[in-house]
């Protein structure tokens, strides 16, 4: 288990003890970035240590090594030597750490350290990539006694990631920090335990702080969300694949409580990726036992599983992979999820009779129609790529269509029930409304497979003309209770069961 540190980023000391307060029963230690405060505040830290009451790290980040100091290195001497400087004989008024990059070599203070008991954290940041040199660097980090050799370095591909992840595996044990920076790095922030790593970071993000360095997450999310505070080496890897906006979902809440409710030792980490391929590669080097996927990559991951379900091969695309003995099986547990979801919105046992409009083409889309064929609906999809369109519609027999206002006449007769599942509307993804140009009549049953934002442009719109409107948070839960039953086995737990699904939509009863 590594101990939670809360790197501090007030612009004043007041500001800082605040945030120490706010998160003190969840760290256990913080790391005041003088970087941070005012510089009239930056000479006055000598005290610090005693008004946290608990463990500091003193560190003055320069710029280039992702902090925002920009004095000189005399200036940083200064405060580093005065923050260190009258050393109490009851260690607890003392700094506990001082973090010291690996070309500051000032032997008066490093001996002041030795002597007053101040851990030595010898550290290396490369915000743009992962150094050629890393052996030699991680051997000068690792060299004098008694120090903490920190590494934090920017992966720039999955790949890179994987690369780091499978480095450090290499490494002997000892007390160490390794941290891979940016979007590709975010899981080694979780993964802290697995790469043996003495402390894992955290900002004062819901305190309204800024991020101290890049892929930070806030000491409530660690805690709450990634069990921080339970992962050890031992605890197992599940992962969810997708693009650079999967640290904002909602299924690793859904996941990790019910792995906690469940007493089982796993974490489900997000690996924001640029590839299937590469997110396989970082995951294997992980030790990942299973993983979700998701926007983009549900397509591009088959051909590189080794077996699949039926689901799988029949409708094109996979949302969930499990490790095997000799590779990854795929299956889909989008199609279940979802027809349950629906059926539930729509309070009905199947669909005969329904004419349905499904806006999108892609790999959710691919569940969707699966559904509305199995279940008896007529179809129309509605894609920006037409040839998509047709691809997936003449697989069930459906109409098909642009995207825009020619398709005017085919959707009034297929409106009984919309479905939007593309990803526009999504937090983080591409901004609007697909069917601006559709007016609702109130009597479509409108589904959006987006859950966050709850109300997407389309499905606000579709409520405020009368329409029921359905987004797709039950059926997030639905598929993420398969996934378990396929990962771990057994009965999945409450934690997956969605909040009463809104009013039933009346003109579709059966
Ligand atoms: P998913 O697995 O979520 O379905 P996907 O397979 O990448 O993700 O599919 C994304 C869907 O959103 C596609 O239907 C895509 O349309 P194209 O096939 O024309 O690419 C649709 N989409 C994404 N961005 C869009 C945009 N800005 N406007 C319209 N459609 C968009």
């Amino acid at each position: 288990m590594s101990a939670i540190c809360l790197s501090l980023t007030g612009k004043t000391i007041a500001e800082d003890l605040a945030a120490l307060e706010r998160y003190r029963d969840k760290v256990d230690l913080v790391e005041l970035r003088v970087d941070w405060l005012n510089p009239e505040e930056q000479f006055l830290v000598r005290n610090f240590p005693s008004l946290a009451g608990l463990p500091v790290i003193l560190t003055v980040r320069r710029r280039s090594d992702c902090g925002v100091f920009d004095e000189g290195e005399g200036v940083r001497l200064v405060i580093i030597a005065k923050a260190l400087s009258y050393a109490r004989s009851d260690n607890r008024a003392n700094f506990a750490y001082v973090d010291l990059e690996d070309d500051f070599h000032v032997p008066a203070i490093e001996d002041t350290c030795r002597i007053f008991g101040t851990r030595i954290i010898r550290s290396h940041h490369d915000p743009d990539r992962i150094p050629a040199s890393i052996d030699r660097i991680w051997g000068d980090l690792c060299q004098e006694p008694g120090v903490i050799p920190k590494l934090a370095v920017t992966p720039r591909s999955s790949a890179e990631l994987a690369s780091l992840i499978t480095w450090t595996k290499t490494l002997a044990p000892r007390e160490r920090i390794i941290v891979g920076m940016g979007d590709f790095g975010y899981p080694t922030r979780i993964m802290a335990a697995h790469l043996g790593s003495t402390f894992s970071y955290s900002s004062p993000l819901q305190a309204g702080m800024p991020m101290a360095a890049p892929g930070h997450l806030d000491p409530d999310n660690f805690i709450s969300i990634y069990r921080e505070k339970e992962v050890t080496r031992k605890t197992a890897i599940y992962a969810l694949a997708g693009g650079r906006s999967i640290t904002g979902s909602r299924s690793p809440a859904l996941h990790n409580g019910a792995f906690r409710s469940a007493g089982i030792d796993a974490v489900y980490i997000p690996f924001p990726s640029d590839s299937a391929a590469g997110f396989l590669a970082a995951i294997e080097a992980s030790g990942a036992r299973g993983a979700a996927v998701t926007v983009p990559y549900k397509e591009e991951i088959i051909p590189l599983l080794e077996s699949a379900s039926s689901d799988v091969e029949v409708i094109g695309a996979c949302n969930t992979i499990k490790r095997t003995a000799t590779g990854w099986e795929g299956f889909n547990t989008d199609i279940n999820g979802f027809e349950r979801s629906l059926l539930e919105f729509l309070g009905r046992q199947r669909l005969d009779g329904v004419r349905a409009t499904l806006v999108g083409a892609g790999g959710a889309a691919k569940a969707v129609a699966a559904v509305l064929s199995r279940n008896g609906a007529s179809g129309l999809i509605l894609n920006r790529s037409i040839a998509k369109a047709r691809s997936l519609a003449q697989k069930h027999g459906f109409l098909w269509g642009p995207v825009d206002d020619r398709s005017l006449d085919l959707i009034t007769e297929y409106s009984d029930l919309i479905i939007q599942s593309t990803s526009v509307g999504m937090a983080g993804g591409s901004p609007g409304d697909p069917l601006e140009w559709y007016d609702f009549n109130g009597r479509e049953a409108v589904f959006d497979l987006i859950y966050k934002p709850e109300r997407t442009q389309f499905l606000e719109r579709a409520a405020r003309s009368g329409c029921r409107v359905c987004n797709g948070y039950a059926m997030l839960c639905y598929q993420a209770a398969e996934q378990f039953r396929i990962w771990v086995g057994g009965q999945p737990p409450a934690d997956y069961d969605p909040p009463q699904p809104e009013a039933q939509a009346p003109g579709l009863k059966e």
